[in-house]
């Protein structure tokens, strides 16, 4: 297994692992466009796993100069238990350690079972009772 950073030449490859992936929600910012500014924005951060050659795994990761943030881990199916989210999560908070961020947060949506029991199961991560979380698209 190795670990990359993402480029924009993986897109199409990711979009068709996030789409088939229960628990992921593909959105307009998930396009060819927007992702790019988004690596553009965050370079070295989103990284890939490849088991022989093939994608198998990838996170998102950015940070907005205080808090970092994560969205789309997923390990494809047949790699799944093997220790690939680990690793990139592992990988992905040491760069953002490197840039100075020292807190990360991640939104897991009510109804991904699977996602959910990853997220209370992993140690050093703490589901926030405290916080409800407001969005808006402004003025777009
Ligand atoms: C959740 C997901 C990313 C886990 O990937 P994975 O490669 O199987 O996880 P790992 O093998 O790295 O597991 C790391 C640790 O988490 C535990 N774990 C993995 N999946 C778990 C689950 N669903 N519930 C509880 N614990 C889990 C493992 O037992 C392991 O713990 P250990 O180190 O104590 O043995 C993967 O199942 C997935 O892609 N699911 C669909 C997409 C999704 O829900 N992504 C999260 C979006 S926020």
């Amino acid at each position: 297994m190795t670990i990359r950073p993402i480029t924009l030449s993986d897109h199409a490859a990711l979009l068709v692992l996030w789409r088939r992936t229960p628990g992921i929600c593909v959105r307009p910012e998930d396009a060819l466009q927007p992702f790019s500014a988004y690596l553009a924005r965050n370079p070295g951060l989103s990284l890939l796993a490849e088991v022989d050659g093939q994608l198998a795994a990838c996170v998102l990761a950015g940070h907005d100069g205080r808090r970092g943030y994560l969205q789309h881990l997923v390990v494809d199916l047949p790699w799944q238990g093997r220790g690939l989210a680990q690793a990139l999560l592992d990988e992905a908070l040491r760069r953002l350690a490197e840039q100075g961020i020292c807190k990360t947060h991640v939104f897991v949506l009510r109804d991904a079972p699977q996602a959910l029991s990853f997220w209370l199961a992993q140690e050093g991560w703490s589901m926030r009772e405290e916080i409800e979380v407001f969005s808006t698209r402004g003025m777009a």
